[in-house]
């Protein structure tokens, strides 16, 4: 994880607060054509996620997961992609979270990934289900010794008295668990796989004359049949 390299607002030199409807970006010429994609949405994924790691982006894999109740309201928040092929997009939660809990009633999800200084977007929709323990253990393994305890000190989601509260359940961990310790994965903790229906590739161009390719999945997810559309911008 990069959040340790994140700028602090305090850090920052101090400005007035400005004004979105005077923000305007003017973006490039070059498009994306029907006859430059790939034959899949991951192959195109891939080629886009190089790009955007190639040009330096923060964390590239960040992308706003929306999930819905079983009412239909809907909630958002970012979380890291952590691995995708052509089963689907995996990312890592606590199943008792506000989004764990929707995807229990409710397996619609959209995935959006914001490569703005790209003036990229990609947008999964798709249905969300949970890998297997022994995909969970894996990943859990490979995550800091510290990331580990957090998954077991957070209750996600659930409102807490206090910061000490937390720090409190962190430190009782850390004692249990010392630094080389192996830490089990947390029951109530894992990944998603979402496997999308479509996978639109937004590419920002002249004059809002943007170009949109989707591709829609034909028939089950094995048999790996999209049909591509272009949507008016
Ligand atoms: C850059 C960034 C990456 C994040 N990555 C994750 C993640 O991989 N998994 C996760 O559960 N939460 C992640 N979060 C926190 C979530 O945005 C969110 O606060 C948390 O999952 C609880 O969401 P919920 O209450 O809607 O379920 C991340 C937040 C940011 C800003």
């Amino acid at each position: 994880m990069l959040q340790d390299e994140a700028v602090h607002p305090a850090d920052m030199p101090s400005a007035d607060t400005p004004d979105p409807s005077s923000m305007r970006a003017h973006y490039r010429a070059e498009g994306i054509a029907e006859s430059d994609l790939a034959a899949s949405p991951y192959d195109q994924f891939g080629r886009w996620f190089k790009d955007a790691a190639v040009a330096g982006l923060h964390e590239p894999n960040a992308m706003v997961v929306s999930t819905a109740d079983a009412a239909g309201r809907p909630s958002s928040r970012t979380v890291l992609l952590k691995a995708f092929d052509e089963r689907g997009f995996v990312f890592f939660t606590n199943y008792t979270s506000r989004k764990g809990r929707e995807l229990a009633e409710n397996p619609h999800v959209s995935l959006l990934f914001p490569w703005h200084p790209l003036a990229r977007q990609v947008i999964v929709i798709g249905t969300a289900e949970r890998i297997g323990r022994d995909e969970t253990a894996a990943y859990f393994r490979t995550r800091p010794h510290g990331s580990q305890l957090g998954a077991w000190a957070s209750e996600q989601s659930a409102p807490i008295a206090s910061r000490d509260e937390l720090e409190r359940a962190y430190e009782e961990l850390a004692a249990r668990y010392p630094e080389g310790e192996q830490v089990p994965a947390p029951p109530h903790w894992g990944g998603y796989r979402v496997t999308p229906e479509t996978v639109e590739f937004w590419q920002g161009r002249l004059n809002r004359l943007h170009d949109r390719l989707r591709y829609a999945r034909e028939g089950a997810p094995e048999a790996g049949q999209w049909r591509v559309e272009r949507l008016a911008p």
